[in-house]
């Protein structure tokens, strides 16, 4: 009975059209909204953990982690473009696996998305505050950091802080790009992903004509690593997953996409491919510029490529790539609090999360009321080192989203498919394999372990809440709660 109770796609597909957002995003924009949302604390903050695990041999690291994000973007494309609704791996989930499944995913996305934004702020407030003190202009200590963090004053002395201020005005000012619509934030998105593009850019350019081959030996200081240890070339990729994590809020957009089946294929696929190519190159030079030992310089940089540029003879450009960072993190969070309130607007238009939260703006045609609720949850309880968490819970995503795709090649044989993964009985398990694979070399304490905890409170949350306010419980799924929207674009 519990995986009985599924959503017809077909029932999907018109509901989401009564409830349309407005369509205004074309392929361009959605794949600089997925670069957005891919490059950030991953590339410029974590290669330094991934070395530190790794050692010269987390370039394997991003090789491993691209492709099984690779794979998994090759079966988003498949299902996205089949069933363009806003909800992604959640609704995906409902049609194919049933409610459960469903709301298992879509609570395991809050980690992806919420945390990952709460993350990726608190990471942009350190530099942010580190720019201010260098200029003279840094917060009162107690402002730096939220109450379990601490911050790095100047002269090397760590306080311990009380309000992350800078975390929550960047995510009160992100919520509200995100309301007053999202073809302005694609603008602003577009601005700063040619940022980092180009501060990637001039990395690559200038650190591979420093790379030493004496630097890649030894290779794997600290091997393979094993499951549920956390180190090792395979505790890296785990932990540099988190680079490529982002590409999947493209079909997070898919209701305010023009021709989604086309363009969320195009924007998936070329996103990542993007992000995946500049990692690679990246990985590649650092390693090579400056060796990457565990334990050595590089791993223990809170901003190891400007540490890179400034240590082969560039510090004026180093600089420049610390800026860069500085301006264009942000898009991160914007993509990543994007994918979260499109998750929650389409729980909540099945009833399985307050009905309040599908309510759309009149002028702005955006879901106001969750993308403010969003905001202010990540504002207030920004969380850093949470990297590895947000990766379990993309991991199972993903893993379900796989799982998903094969069972409906075999259910719905005939229904059209405007994107078909190519070999998607070697893509399929691959990709489950490769998601398997990461989630245990995460290490089972604490990442595993809150994951658990986090699952458990999901299903008794779904218990006892979301499902008898099921809008399936009730036979009734299509229910509205207000009219639909007079200006709505398909
Ligand atoms: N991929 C994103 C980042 O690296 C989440 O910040």
């Amino acid at each position: 009975m519990l995986f009985q109770r599924r959503k017809p796609l077909d029932l999907i597909l018109a509901t989401a059209e009564k409830r349309s957002l407005k369509r205004q995003l074309g392929a361009f924009d959605l794949t600089m909204l997925g670069i957005g949302a891919v490059i950030g604390t991953g590339i410029f903050v974590l290669t330094a953990v991934a070395a530190n695990k790794a050692g010269p041999g987390m370039m394997y690291s991003f090789v491993i982690a691209g492709a099984v994000c690779v794979l998994t973007a090759l079966i988003y494309s498949e299902i996205a473009a089949m069933v363009p609704v806003s909800g992604s791996a959640y609704t995906y989930s409902y049609a194919v696996l049933g409610e459960l499944i469903a709301w298992m995913v879509g609570w395991a996305l809050i980690l992806e998305y919420a945390v990952a934004a709460g993350a990726v702020s608190v990471g942009w407030a350190g530099y942010a505050n580190g720019f201010l003190y260098a200029h003279g202009l840094g917060l009162p200590p107690i402002l730096t950091a939220g109450p379990f963090d601490t911050f790095l004053m100047p002269d090397g002395t760590s306080v311990r802080g009380g309000f992350n201020l800078i975390a929550f005005l960047l995510a009160l000012l992100v919520t509200w790009l995100l309301v007053v619509g999202t073809s302005k934030s694609a603008k602003v998105t577009t601005v700063l992903v040619l940022i980092k593009i180009a501060a990637l850019t001039a990395f690559v350019a200038l650190a591979f004509p420093a790379v030493n081959h004496a630097n890649f030996v030894p290779m794997l200081p600290n091997g393979w690593g094993t499951p549920l240890s956390g180190v090792g070339v395979l505790g890296a990729a785990a932990s540099i997953f988190f680079a490529y994590v982002g590409f999947d809020a493209v079909s997070t957009a898919a209701e305010e996409t023009k021709n989604p089946n086309r363009n969320i294929p195009i924007g998936l696929i070329g996103s990542l491919g993007v992000c995946t190519v500049f990692y690679l190159l990246v990985a590649y030079a650092a390693v090579g510029a400056m060796g990457a030992q565990p334990g050595g310089a590089l791993s223990q940089s809170k901003e190891p490529l400007a540490f890179v540029l400034r240590n082969i003879g560039w510090p004026r450009v180093g600089d420049l790539v610390a800026g860069a960072a500085i301006l264009a993190l942000p898009s991160v969070v914007l993509m990543m609090m994007f994918g979260q309130t499109r998750i929650l607007f389409t729980m909540s238009r099945d009833g399985l999360m307050p009905a309040r939260f599908s309510k759309v703006h009149p002028k702005y045609h955006t879901p106001h009321v969750v993308t403010w609720i969003t905001g202010i949850f990540v504002a207030l309880f920004p969380v850093s080192a949470l990297a590895d968490i947000s990766n379990a819970g993309t991991l199972f995503a993903f893993f379900m989203v796989a799982a998903g795709v094969m069972i409906l090649r075999k259910t719905e044989p005939t229904r059209p498919r405007p994107f078909r993964t190519p070999l998607i009985w070697v893509v399929g398990p691959l990709a489950m394999a490769g998601c398997v694979l990461l989630f245990f070399s995460l290490g089972w304490n604490p990442t595993i372990m809150f994951f658990c905890i986090w699952a458990v409170i999901g299903l008794i949350g779904y218990f006892l809440f979301a499902r008898q306010r099921s809008h399936l419980a009730h036979g009734e799924p299509i229910e509205l709660h207000e009219e639909p929207l007079p200006d709505i674009h398909k």
